[in-house]
């Protein structure tokens, strides 16, 4: 099995609706109304970079967004936010999620009173189920795998005339993941007084987790409208059980991807890219990489046990898997052309992202323990 892709974007934005959307983002003043904003924290971890052999290692901890131990709600809320100015009358949120995504629209659908129907796959767990109820969302679990589940939901949607706040575009529905991918920008903005300063970025690779990739789409997007050619260099990381991006790359074009579907990574478990999300990504992604649970597991062991005096961080399964794709590039000497073709070298300063705590506290006990 074909494990990675090395790509050779044009590094181009294409004028399209979700390219409009993006660059009329206003969300980090919309999330800074909200009660209880802080923007997370960027860690530098000076041991683990000098036992990976790398010059700086930047880890942005998205455990503490919102009190909701995940990115999620950056998306959700934003969208919610734009839903309800276009029309106020809306009384019912809806969506498929494998645990964050649904998570974040229960949260914000409740901030806003209203509703939200939450459908999960087969294979979400009782602790993730119990976090999106939480926030008075109905949460239903069906018989389905991902995909299905997030075509029931778009039909369920139609029928009962809900909104549908799906985090993954395809033709026809493009605007509400656009305005989810313009709230992930958050993130990124909130490092303009660091490693995201004006003219270059101070970092050179930035490696990122994927599932439909709407989230890695709106970071390529974001570092590509502000630095151009001058963006640091992209690698996409999926499980290797479930990798529609880098089966989609091998393929060149969207695809269903084949694989079993069995990963610890839930978050990153989908099917098919996001419409819009690919077209950012094959434009402007440099690699793709898949991992093995077990690299999933050694990162999020190696966050929690910190080297001296590096910060400990809580990382989840799913949100410690770019830096489980920098392990796998480091210790495994076959990966030679690929460190070249992204310059990962003893003087690379690289930026991966926590993006979610233990959501899943069962299994996150059993990983660490
Ligand atoms: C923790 C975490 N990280 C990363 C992602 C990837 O986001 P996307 O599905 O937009 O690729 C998800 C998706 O749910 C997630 O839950």
């Amino acid at each position: 099995m074909i494990d990675f892709y090395l790509n050779n974007p044009d590094n181009k934005l294409r004028n399209n609706l979700t390219n409009t959307i993006l660059l009329k983002n206003d969300s980090l003043d919309y999330h800074k109304s909200l009660e209880g904003y802080l923007p997370t924290t960027l860690y530098k971890l000076n041991n683990l970079s000098s036992r990976l052999n790398i010059e700086e290692l930047y880890v942005k901890d998205e455990s503490k967004r919102f009190g909701l131990n995940a990115f999620k709600a950056l998306g959700a809320s934003y969208a919610i936010y734009k839903q309800l100015i276009i029309d106020p009358s809306i009384s019912t949120f809806c969506t498929a999620t494998d645990g964050n995504h649904g998570r974040a629209v229960a949260w914000s659908a409740n901030r806003n009173n209203k509703k939200s129907i939450i459908y999960v796959p087969k294979q979400t767990t009782s602790d993730r189920i119990k976090a999106i109820a939480g926030h008075g969302a109905e949460v239903i679990q069906l018989d389905l795998d991902y995909e299905e589940t997030c075509k029931y939901a778009l039909e369920m949607s139609n029928k009962m005339n809900w909104k549908l706040l799906q985090d993954a575009s395809w033709d026809g529905y493009e605007e509400i993941p656009a305005y989810i991918m313009s709230g992930y920008l958050t993130h990124f903005i909130e490092m303009e007084d660091s490693i995201n300063s004006i003219n270059t970025p101070n970092i050179d690779i930035v490696f990122l987790q994927a599932g439909v990739g709407s989230w890695a789409a709106s970071c390529i997007w974001y570092y590509l409208n502000r630095y151009k050619l001058n963006k640091p260099k992209i690698v996409l990381v999926e499980p290797e059980n479930s990798s529609g991006i880098l089966q989609s790359l091998l393929s060149n074009k969207r695809i269903t991807p084949t694989g079993n579907f069995d990963t610890i990574m839930a978050g990153l478990n989908c099917g098919i890219p996001s419409k819009s999300g690919w077209n950012i990504i094959k434009n402007g992604c440099d690699a793709a990489l898949t991992i093995s649970d077990e690299y999933a597991k050694k990162s999020m062991r190696s966050l929690f046990y910190p080297i001296n005096d590096d910060k400990k961080i809580i990382s989840g399964e799913s949100g410690a898997a770019g830096l489980g794709g920098l392990f796998k590039l480091i210790e495994e000497e076959k990966y030679e052309q690929f460190r070249e073709h992204i310059g990962l070298n003893s003087n690379s300063r690289v930026l991966v992202f926590s993006t979610e705590g233990d959501t899943d506290k069962k299994n996150f006990n059993s990983i660490i323990n």
